[in-house]
This record gives C-alpha cells, sequence and structure tokens, in this order.
C-alpha cells in the first residue's frame, strides 16, 4: 500500500487531496513504475483525465458501477486500464499482468481497508499539516512496525513550498 496522509490519517477531500506537494507525487512516482497499481473507482476519478492511466504502470480500477455498466466500463477500459469487479478481481487481473511479487494499492480509503489483511508493506508519507478531509487512512495495528524513516522518525523534510513531510516504511510480518 501506498499513500500520503496528514498527522490524524486524512488523505483525502471532496475526491481530492487536500495539499499540493510534488516531492510526494514523484516518491510516488519512483515507489510504484513498473509494478501494477490497483485502485477504487473514485481515485481513478481523482485524477485529471490527460494523467491516467497512469504511465507504465498496469493500472485496475476496481468498481462494481463500472463492471456492471459495459459502457462506463468500456471508456475506462479504452484507455488502457483493466476494471475489475471487486478487489479479489483486482488482484488476480494485477498477477496476470505482472505476477505478484509486488502490486501497490494506491487508494482510496476504501481499498486500503480491504487491502489490510494482504499487504504487508506500507509506503507513508506523513504531511505535517493540519487539515479536516472525508477519507482516512486505515490505523496500522500493533504487527506493524516501522522499518525506515526518511530522514528520520521525528525528522522532517521541508517542500519547496514550504510544506513539511516525512517518509515511512511500515512493514508486517506475512
Ligand atoms: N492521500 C493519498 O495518498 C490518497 C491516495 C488515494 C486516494 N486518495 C483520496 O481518497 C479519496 C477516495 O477514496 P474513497 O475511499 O472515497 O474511494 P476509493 O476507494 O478510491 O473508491 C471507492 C469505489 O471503489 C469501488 N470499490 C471499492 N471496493 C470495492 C469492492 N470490493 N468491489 C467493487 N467495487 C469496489 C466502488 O466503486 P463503484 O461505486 O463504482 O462500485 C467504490 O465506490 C479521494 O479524496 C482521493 O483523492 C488519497
Amino acid at each position: 500500500m501506498i499513500w500520503a496522509q496528514s498527522p490524524d490519517r486524512v488523505i483525502g477531500l471532496d475526491g481530492g487531496m487536500p495539499w499540493h506537494l510534488p516531492e510526494d507525487l514523484k516518491h510516488f512516482k519512483d515507489r510504484t513504475l513498473g509494478h501494477p497499481v490497483v485502485m477504487g473507482r473514485r481515485t481513478w476519478e481523482s485524477f485529471p483525465e490527460r494523467f491516467r492511466p497512469l504511465p507504465d504502470r498496469t493500472n485496475i480500477v476496481v468498481s462494481r458501477t463500472l463492471d456492471a455498466d459495459d459502457a462506463a466500463g468500456d471508456a475506462v477500459r479504452a484507455t488502457g486500464a483493466v476494471v475489475a469487479a471487486d478487489f479479489g478481481a483486482g488482484l488476480h487481473a494485477a498477477s496476470e499482468a505482472d505476477g505478484l511479487d509486488l502490486v501497490w494499492v494506491i487508494g482510496g480509503a476504501t481499498l486500503y481497508e480491504q487491502a489490510l489483511d494482504v499487504a504487508t508493506l506500507a509506503e507513508v508519507t506523513v504531511i505535517d499539516t493540519d487539515v479536516s478531509g472525508d477519507a482516512h487512512a486505515p490505523a496500522l495495528d500493533a504487527r506493524w512496525r516501522l522499518t525506515q524513516a526518511d530522514p528520520s522518525p521525528d525528522g522532517w523534510h521541508t517542500s519547496a513550498e514550504g510544506l513539511r513531510y516525512r517518509f515511512e516504511r511500515w512493514e508486517r510480518p506475512a
């Protein structure tokens, strides 16, 4: 799983992200490039049309409605993305495309909740901002360990626009 959150786990507001942090977009690209990305329909719709599908990654969009609606589903498939009827079908499509060695679940909140049982890695960008939101990252329980923090577990980078952020890696035994 990979996401960016505020300290109180906000990841989204009104179908978008309540911050602009190019350094995090670069981090996301560096981590996910070359691997399948599985996302919910609302996350797919949050990307501007010119940016989807995300290039050089098999894009898998989990959606009951797109799966059931031929025209809407075909419009998404026409971009090169794969439509999956549920989360399990999304993972299956990812394994068909690239093998299951590394599949990224890229959100949103509903997909992270479903991925918690199978995921063993969470790349979390913590952004030091106080925002309200309507989508939240899942809580990682005691099985998860912080295995890497950049620059450090309580340190911050400062973005060109003055936003403080930290990259954390959390892992859980399979
Ligand atoms: N900060 C970050 O790193 C980050 C990352 C990703 C997203 N976000 C934000 O998160 C928000 C979107 O998250 P969200 O939780 O509202 O939506 P979401 O998880 O992106 O999408 C939800 C939709 O996915 C489909 N879906 C989910 N589980 C399914 C299942 N088991 N079977 C079939 N379809 C399923 C459904 O689509 P249908 O209704 O079509 O059936 C559902 O309405 C946005 O604000 C976005 O910007 C933030």
